[in-house]
């Protein structure tokens, strides 16, 4: 009896880091008619996620025209604005919801504005500046040719 608890609170454990595992993996999606991978999220959760894409735009814009102008503080600011402090925040009902291949897409752009803002700090060139902007773009380019939201509710 002792040894048929033990078993089934051993099996027990395996399904749920099976089931916690697959979440990390793959969050909470679904295919889209597009091709693309939807990720199921709540009304809010996706107003959320749109808006800070807008403050990625927002930056890459700045950027641009910072690194156009060869205005440096303004590369340096706008870069910030959407670095590794900026990703912090999110909630972790909504992490949850991330497929980790999303998360692997996220986390290493965020790390770029940051690595773009010390790179104008420490004076490298605009064109070597204006490079890295474009491997940042290119990480843009390729979450949205796999992933779209789906506001469910
Ligand atoms: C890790 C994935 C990912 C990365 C990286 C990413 N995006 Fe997005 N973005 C999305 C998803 C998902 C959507 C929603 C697309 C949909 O539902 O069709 C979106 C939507 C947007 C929108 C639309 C906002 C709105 O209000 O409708 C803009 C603008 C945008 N992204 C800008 C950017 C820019 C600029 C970058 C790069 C600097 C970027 N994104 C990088 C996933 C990403």
């Amino acid at each position: 009896m002792k040894n048929r608890l033990a078993v089934g609170a051993l099996a027990l454990w395996v399904v749920t880091i099976a089931a916690a595992g697959f979440v990390f993996l793959h969050g909470d999606t679904a295919k889209a008619p597009d091709g693309r991978t939807a990720i199921l999220v709540s009304p809010g959760q996706r107003d959320y996620v749109l808006s800070e894409m807008r403050a990625l735009l927002v930056a890459v814009r700045d950027i641009t025209d910072g690194v156009l102008h060869d205005d440096r503080g303004k590369v340096i600011a706008a870069a910030h604005s959407v670095g590794m402090a900026a990703a912090h925040d999110a909630a972790p009902a909504l992490m949850a919801k991330l497929p980790l291949e999303f998360k692997r897409m996220a986390l290493p752009l965020h790390k770029g504005f940051d690595d773009i803002a010390a790179a104008a700090q420490a004076g490298e060139s605009t064109s070597a500046l204006g490079d890295r902007l474009i491997g940042q773009m290119d990480r843009c380019i390729a979450c949205h040719a796999a992933f779209r939201l789906r506001a469910e509710r």
